[in-house]
């Protein structure tokens, strides 16, 4: 296999900040300053805010041009097609750093052919558990993969003369109500979890820009916190680059000039001449910062060269051939084999003569999560298609899509207007307002609930919530699903009575944009009441209510199908309409794909379930009985390729998880949730995230950090840990590759700590090298641990600390699978 180039990967030398901020050419300041006397203040106010939705206000007295935004962070997507790399949670399973470099300079070369400026991305926001509607976008559980993910990518995007812009800084780790929760966190953890990717973004790749979050961290607007913007990121790490709220963001124009923010986005709805010219005669705020924040911008402007040169770059095709090449290759090391027994995977091709692809993400491809990081690719590739072309010549590939759309489960669940008698339909009442007051302005009886903008009715015009009032009469008695699907957003808002009981409750929240009950009903008329606030038509306005009796739903010719293939390929997860930005998810998979999945795995013993999900998900139902299973995550557009060379065995999987898959939800370490009746979500766990907490509470997840499979087997020898030069380490370590296949594997260092005065991990993760070895291939590898390696963040001291005393060195195959053991001594 030539394609798996050989790499070993080190760590780098961390730049201080101070010494990225002198990087600084002098002239780059001197033309800073001149531009900055000649700007009048309502001009610099001008420039705080952005225009268009998308766009920094020109000053063309200045030939300041029109600084042009797209997200981020998983292509470029506003102003038509581009390429859909894997998306960011993918990009960190690669575990790859240079990957993920060449995975940026792609965006970075996209975004030049679109003439875009600022390119809002990487998401580095950490994984805390799997609900949050934007795990897939970001860069998983560990601060220090993430970091080395989100450095990679920055200077990819920024060697295009693009700048990258870290988000969203910070804690922002959930999706429900993100205007108005407080993430609770403290300073340590904070340090040393939430923080290093956007440190390590600004110290070491000199990140152009930083968006801030939506919720409040410790009582404070993220778009206002001093804390936050100014003493850490700008004193502390040295950051010089343009610190801008997200899209609606800023709350208090005057506080978020005065605590560090240089530019809101997406307009001047509160940083505008009306708010600050009278603050600013008042002294409330100062001429120097607002320079400060205009000196900021103007620096980007000159230190990126788009003073200088049309950034328009009409060399670089739109449909970008090279683009497609990386993304088929990162998707090829992002995907994951977490479980093969029996050797079903790779599916061998003389053998294997028909395959059944069955299931809802097995066409059309699902490259993308929902939200402002969908990227819409010119072209696609399905795992049916990638598969179906794979084997073109030596098997047939059959496919059915077994489940109906949530759309056709909605659509087919009938209502009556009273227990008895009645009429056919729901009653609906819909009002002016979204807490469901007063007279409803319309009241009409609805075949159904399905309204989606796309395609089915929308809501009537000038309404703002509804109320659904009908009864539901099982076919049998038995075991019921109920779903209802949602936007995102504030359109998400519903709650669901059934015979007078709350089963679900996205009221105050929003705890997932499709959620679901089982209920065991019997065989009579059930009130129903579904109460609906919002619309969210950014997000597709959708409301649906769906309720199907267990045991009916998957359609029987994919049970024939997959019974008669030689082997079935079972395609389930989430999409874009139910993991997406301005919602959180289930960990349950979406309605009837457990059924799907159970009932393939009884038709055809030689089966893989592949899951298309930006984190964990409920496997809980199957696992045992799936011979094989695959994580896909969001692939990017040439996932269905990468997925079909995987399971023919024509690529060897080489992504490790950078996130735990729990068993149960209930092992899950985080408090995901605000304290009930509160907007306060308390981050209770501190430091113990993801492997860290399950390592603490001796919680075995079902597959660990760090790990996934290989077609290949590989053997660790000869450890040695050294001092080396300014108090660093060198680990130095052999792989060989003692099986018959080329491949790739992820070599991981994780260090154990000194007794220390404060809690500590029992282990983290400290390096990494990705190596790729031919059959019998031995490699040396070597990783070096800093000082950082073995420090925590000592609050008194405001400082990092590592007490002196024995580390253990662990190279390992996961968090789990500790191949070596070492020490590293600091001496007092
Ligand atoms: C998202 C940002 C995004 C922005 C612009 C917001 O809703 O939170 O991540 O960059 O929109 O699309």
């Amino acid at each position: 296999m030539p394609r798996l180039l050989s790499s070993a990967l080190s760590l780098v030398i961390i730049l201080n900040g101070a010494a990225a901020a002198r990087q600084n050419a002098p002239d780059v300041e001197r033309r800073v300053e001149d531009l900055l006397k000649q700007l009048t203040i309502e001009e610099k106010i001008e420039l705080l805010a952005g225009v268009d939705d998308f766009f920094v206000r020109p000053v063309p007295r200045l030939k300041l041009p029109r600084l042009k935004m797209a997200d981020g962070p998983n292509g470029v997507r506003n102003f038509g097609p581009a390429t859909a790399m894997p998306s960011g949670v993918a990009m960190a399973a690669t575990w790859n750093p240079q990957r993920v470099e060449s995975i940026g300079a792609e965006i970075g070369r996209d975004a030049r052919a679109k003439g875009v400026h600022f390119l809002l991305g990487p998401g580095v926001n950490i994984y805390r558990a799997p609900m949050n509607g934007r795990n897939f976008e970001y860069m998983g559980e560990d601060p220090f993969l993430a970091a080395r993910a989100a450095v990679a990518y920055v200077r990819g995007v920024q060697a295009q003369g693009v700048t990258a812009t870290i988000k969203h800084f910070a804690a922002n780790n959930s999706e429900f109500d993100r205007h108005n929760t407080d993430s609770v966190v403290d300073e340590r953890t904070l340090r040393e979890i939430y923080f290093p990717a956007f440190e390590a973004a600004v110290r070491e790749a000199r990140v152009g820009a930083i968006m801030s979050s939506y919720n409040f961290l410790n009582g404070e607007h993220a778009s206002q916190n001093r804390h936050l913007m100014t003493e850490v990121a700008k004193q502390d790490w040295g950051f010089d680059g343009v610190m801008m709220s997200d899209w609606g963001g800023t709350y208090d124009g005057v506080a978020a000039v005065n605590a560090g923010q240089d530019l809101e986005m997406p307009g001047p709805r509160h940083t505008n001449a009306k708010n600050l010219l009278p603050a600013i005669e008042q002294g409330k705020v100062s001429v120097a910062t607002i320079d400060d924040h205009v000196r900021r911008i103007l620096r980007t402007a000159v230190r990126f060269g788009w003073y200088d040169r049309e950034q328009t770059d009409l060399s670089i095709p739109r449909y970008n051939q090279q683009g497609r090449r990386v993304a088929l290759e990162a998707a090829r090391e992002a995907i994951v084999l977490l479980k093969n027994e029996g050797g079903v995977l790779p599916l061998d091709r003389k053998r294997v003569k028909s395959v059944a692809v069955v299931g809802p993400n097995a066409y059309p491809a699902v490259p993308m999560g929902g939200g402002s990081g969908r990227v819409e690719p010119f072209a696609a590739v399905s795992l049916l298609e990638g598969l179906s072309n794979a084997l073109a010549q030596t098997a047939n590939v059959y496919h059915h899509r077994g489940l109906p759309t949530l759309s056709e489960l909605a659509d087919a669940t009938s209502f009556r207007t009273a227990a008895e008698g009645g009429e056919a339909g729901i009653r609906a009442e819909y009002f002016d307002n979204a807490d469901l007051t007063g007279t409803p302005v319309i009241t009409r009886t609805e075949r159904r609930v399905n309204f989606r903008r796309q395609g089915g009715a929308s809501f009537p015009e000038k309404t703002a919530g509804d109320r659904f009032t009908g009864f539901f009469t099982p076919k049998t008695a038995g075991e019921h699903d109920l779903f209802v699907e949602s936007s995102g957003e504030d359109g998400g808002r519903f709650r669901l009575f059934v015979d007078d009981k709350l089963v679900l409750d996205n009221w105050t929240t929003h705890p997932a944009m499709v959620n679901q009950a089982t209920l065991n009903l019997d065989a009579r008329p059930h009130k129903i009441v579904l109460e609906h606030r919002g619309r969210s038509y950014w997000l597709g306005g959708r409301l649906a209510l769906g309720i199907t009796g267990r045991g009916g739903l998957i359609d029987p010719q994919a049970r024939e199908l997959a019974a008669r293939s030689d082997a079935v390929v079972i395609a389930v997860g989430f999409d874009h309409e139910t993991e997406s930005e301005g919602a959180d998810r289930t960990f349950r998979l979406p309605p009837g794909q457990d059924e799907l999945i159970k009932e393939m795995l009884a038709a055809n013993k030689n089966a893989v379930v592949v899951i298309t999900s930006g984190g964990g998900v409920g496997m809980g139902e199957w696992v045992e009985r799936a011979p094989a299973v695959v994580q896909a995550w969001y692939p990017g557009q040439e996932g269905g390729t990468a997925l079909a060379e995987i399971l023919l065995g024509d690529v060897n999987p080489s992504g490790r998880l950078p996130v735990t898959f729990e068993r149960r939800l209930e092992d899950n370490p985080a408090n995901y949730y605000p304290q009930p009746g509160t907007k306060r979500i308390v981050y209770g766990e501190g430091v113990f995230v993801g492997y860290r907490g399950y390592e603490k509470a001796g919680t075995r997840p079902l597959f660990p950090f760090g790990h996934g499979l290989s077609y290949t087997t590989f053997k660790y020898d000869n450890l040695a840990v050294k001092p080396a030069r300014g108090g660093t380490f060198e680990v130095t370590f052999d792989v060989k590759n003692t099986g018959s296949r080329v491949g790739g594997d992820v070599a991981q260092v994780y260090v154990t700590p000194a007794s220390a005065p404060v809690p500590r991990p029992a282990k983290e993760l400290k390096g990494f090298s990705k190596v790729f070895l031919r059959p019998g291939e031995t490699k040396r590898v070597t990783v070096t641990l800093d000082a950082r390696a073995f420090s925590y963040y000592d609050v008194n001291s405001k400082s990092w600390r590592a007490e002196p005393g024995d580390y253990g060195v662990l190279v390992g195959r996961s968090s789990e699978q500790i191949e070596l053991r070492g020490k590293a001594t600091l001496s007092p």
